[in-house]
């Protein structure tokens, strides 16, 4: 298994290009099964979950082919058939977001089924609410040997349906699903992520008819068919908002370039209180910190979009165990999500947890140690707190780095990081 070797104390300095967003490609990858047509996705980030993804989608029987131009990696999905409404345990068990195939593929194909994914490392995570959602729509759902047995032989029914708490992945399973059902839904309390946004502007590009996708009412009005489109993935949010902890972290000056910094509103705020400095553009976001100042403790607490996210929680704390005074950080949205704490602390971070929320007091430095997590932000976390501590760290399984971050030891190594890849 690949290992991370870092050596800290290096400002970051200089320009990282972003990539697209892993959270966008993977929904926007789903939607070639809603459509017979090719479905091109541009801006598609080089990762291990979207392999995972078109392994999945080829059992489906589309036909994924990748280009690469200008260093832009673009997919064409296409499937003319759905020649097997299976997904099996073995690739869902790998990636949760494999339970996006079950909206399109029951609109489309009008049966599927899909290996229920489990519990992970952050939480149980259960998947009620697509199944509710989808049942409010018409769906007959049977739990069977792990596997949700969905049909709907007529097609699905528009319907009304409020979710009882905000699911990023049930909104979009259900706005997939509703693109293509009987009549009209109304989506309540739907998530508000920019990752949604922009999968309602593919699936409009392809001929659907939606209002409302980025706020909490979501009205789909469904059509008899969807035809191809050519839709370019959004930046991505939550590498953007990793690169700009990690320059606030270690005292650097990065120009983060290909982003969109009105996706980052709340971690911008949080940056800011902090004593770090920066200055957005339409596409770019320079984070810099003067070294000689210490960030400061400030409080964080995450929530869903517009608030702050919590796949950033693990790297805002990195920067925090380093900063002047306490900060208190709170976690509501999963339940298990503090997986980098004892790693932190083993690294000589002073933190506190206290169910969902971790009191930080800031500590004068960190010293390297060989650390590992069992989720990918969490191990990012370990990166950035291995950039900003003494001596050598090692961040081991690296593999759950790869799932999101592309090329990772490149960009930070462009930027005068002391990181190299260890391969075993
Ligand atoms: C998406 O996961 C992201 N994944 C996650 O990113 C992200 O952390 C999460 O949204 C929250 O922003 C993708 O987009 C592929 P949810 P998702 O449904 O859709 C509970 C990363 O690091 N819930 O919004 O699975 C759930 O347990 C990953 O890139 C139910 O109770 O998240 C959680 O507590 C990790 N029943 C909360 O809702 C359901 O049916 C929010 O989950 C669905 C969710």
């Amino acid at each position: 298994m690949d290992r991370l070797v870092m050596r800290g104390g290096r400002p970051l300095s200089g320009k990282i290009a972003i990539s697209g967003a892993k959270n966008a490609a993977l929904p926007l990858m789903t939607a070639t099964l809603l459509t017979q047509d090719p479905l091109t996705l541009r801006n598609i980030p080089d990762l291990a979950d979207i392999t995972t993804l078109s392994e999945l989608l080829s059992e489906h029987g589309a036909e994924i082919t990748l280009r690469k131009q200008d260093g832009v990696r673009s997919l064409t999905l296409s499937t003319p058939k759905i020649t097997c409404a299976v997904a099996s345990y073995d690739l869902v068990r790998k990636m949760r977001a494999s339970i996006l195939v079950l909206g399109p593929l029951l609109a489309r194909h009008g049966e599927a089924k899909v290996s229920l994914p489990g519990g992970c490392a952050i939480g149980t995570r259960p998947v009620d609410l697509h199944l509710k959602g989808l049942e409010a729509m018409g769906a007959k759902i049977e739990l069977e040997q792990g596997y949700v047995n969905a049909t709907a032989p007529k097609g699905l029914q528009g319907a009304s349906f409020r979710f009882p708490i905000v699911s990023v992945g049930a909104t979009e399973n259900l706005l997939m699903a509703a693109a293509l059902a009987h009549g009209d839904t109304v989506l309540e309390n739907a998530a508000r992520e920019p990752e949604i946004a922009d999968l309602a502007r593919c699936l409009m590009a392809m001929g659907a008819r939606i209002e409302g996708a980025g706020t909490e009412t979501i009205r789909i009005k469904g059509v008899a068919s969807l035809h191809g489109a050519d839709h370019l993935v959004l930046p991505d949010r939550i590498e953007t908002g990793t690169y700009a902890l990690a320059a606030a972290a270690t005292g650097g000056d990065v120009l983060l370039t290909q982003t969109d910094p009105e996706t980052l509103g709340a971690l911008v705020d949080l940056l800011v209180q902090a004593g770090a400095e920066v200055e957005a553009t339409r596409d770019t976001l320079r984070v810099r910190r003067d070294p000689a100042r210490r960030l400061i403790g400030v409080d964080a607490m995450t929530a869903p979009f517009p608030g702050f996210a919590t796949d950033l929680q693990a790297q805002f704390m990195a920067c925090m165990i380093t900063a002047t005074g306490a900060s208190m950080i709170s976690e509501t949205i999963f339940e298990n999500r503090f997986m980098h704490v004892p790693e932190l602390m083993r690294m000589g971070a002073n933190i506190n947890l206290h169910g969902g929320t971790a009191l930080v007091r800031g500590v004068d430095v960190l010293r390297g140690a060989p650390v590992m997590a069992t989720d990918l932000r969490a191990s990012v976390s370990l990166v950035i707190a291995g950039l900003t501590a003494q001596d050598e760290t090692v961040v081991n399984r690296v593999y759950h780095l790869d799932r999101g971050y592309e090329r990772i030891e490149a960009k930070l190594s462009a930027c005068g990081a002391d990181i190299s890849r260890v391969r075993d």
